[in-house]
């Protein structure tokens, strides 16, 4: 079975090592805080502390995909309404993903907010004709595959930014190869048509030779010419954005306990884990019991992408959540349950597998690398 240290098994219970050390010695197990103990004493001790420890079995794996299988479904739901569309920018280094990003965020944002708006999330939601659009900052490339591997997707549309004077390059290749693996729709955004060297027929022409075929050469992508630099044609994308949407009746059901998708996650020295949350399907309140991937919490404070505290968040908004025991990693589901004590279960049992399943990958490198010697 799977072994795992004192320290952490702590950790996953939720006390003290100094608490699991005493409960093992009068078990007669003496034991340090970096020791490994094997499953069944695991088990027993944690039960000491009325936490049941189940030996992470692929159901667990299979519990996360069914999460995924759950955002799915709850569209269909009699409760199901529309929900924002969300968006991710994509593209080649240097094409103006961020600059397209800050000319979106300013011209929907009122004038005269001191110094323009500070973001305080790598997500956010803009308003267009009265109705919202959530933004993700790209995730890198290992969030993007996480998010894969437990069948999470989080974006409805991507916005590739080509820009017109230097035209299709490998990560445009990459992020359409992402786009298509996740059957996600495409806008091109042509960007930086301001240049003199601008060439967006060229661009047009590339991409249609990547399989990328726009609506003038007979396709059904639809492109925008925009400079991010001169905010020109921002509000003719986010009307494009709205426009795809439509085609694809986005719908996720409000009343039901949450379930959303962690986009990123850090420790922060005073206020502890924080995680920004999508909010997939249900509405995610102040005081929830979630679990998070391998950890969980109680919903202690929420923030939205101003940075103002907010008391709940529906489909499709960003939320900055504190209140986790520990840092989930970006692509974790975040699920609310019934009780702490379910939570804490949960958690445990996805530590226990996590670990166990890095320490297989350990044992292959090691292999591979014996191998390499022979
Ligand atoms: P990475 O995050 O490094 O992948 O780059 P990016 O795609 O976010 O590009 P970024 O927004 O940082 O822009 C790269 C450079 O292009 C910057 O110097 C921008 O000022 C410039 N740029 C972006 N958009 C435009 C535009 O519309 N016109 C012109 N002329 N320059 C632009
Ligand atoms: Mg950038």
């Amino acid at each position: 079975g799977s072994v795992m240290t004192v320290g952490e098994l702590a950790e996953a219970i939720g006390v003290s090592a100094v608490e699991l050390i005493k409960a093992l010695i009068r078990r007669g197990v003496m034991a340090n805080i970096n020791q490994q103990i094997d499953f069944e004493t695991a088990a027993k001790v944690a039960a000491d502390f009325g936490v049941e420890l189940v030996e992470r079995t692929p159901e667990v794996v299979h519990q996360e995909k069914s999460l995924a299988e759950i955002v799915r479904a709850s569209a269909q739901e009699p409760g199901a309404v529309p929900r924002p569309p969300v968006v991710t920018i994509m593209g080649h280094v240097d094409h103006g993903k961020t600059k397209l990003l800050d000319a979106i965020r300013h011209t929907n944002v009122a004038e005269g907010e001191a110094g323009g708006i500070t973001q305080h999330i790598g997500a956010y939601q803009v308003e267009v004709q009265g109705r919202k659009i959530t933004f993700l900052d790209t995730p890198g490339h290992e969030a993007f595959t996480a998010m894969r591997a437990r069948g999470a997707q989080v974006t409805d549309i991507a916005v590739l930014v080509v820009a017109a004077d230097d035209g299709v390059m490998p990560q445009t290749r990459e992020a359409v190869a992402h786009a298509r693996a996740a059957n996600v729709p495409i806008i091109v955004a042509i960007n930086k048509i301001d240049l003199p060297t601008a060439n967006p027929a060229r661009v047009k022409q590339q991409l249609a030779e990547i399989g990328v075929i726009v609506e003038e050469y007979g396709g059904d992508v639809p492109v925008v010419e925009v400079s991010a630099k001169q905010r020109l044609g921002i509000e003719d994308l986010l009307e494009m954005i709205l426009l795809v949407a439509d085609m694809h009746e986005l719908k996720a059901n409000p009343n039901r306990p949450a379930i959303g998708v962690i986009i990123e996650a850090k420790v922060d020295q005073r206020r502890g884990p924080v995680a920004t949350v999508l909010v997939q399907t249900g509405t995610l309140k102040l005081n929830d019991v979630v679990v998070a991937g391998a950890t969980w919490g109680r919903i202690r404070a929420m923030f939205d992408d101003r940075g103002r505290k907010v008391r709940r968040a529906e489909p499709s908004m960003p939320v900055e959540i504190l209140g986790l025991e520990n840092v989930p990693e970006a692509g974790d589901y975040l699920q609310v349950v019934e009780d702490e004590r379910t939570a804490k279960e949960i958690a445990t049992q996805r530590a226990l597998k996590r670990r166990a399943e890095a320490a297989e990958a350990r044992v292959v490198k090691l292999d591979e690398f014996h191998k390499g010697l022979e």
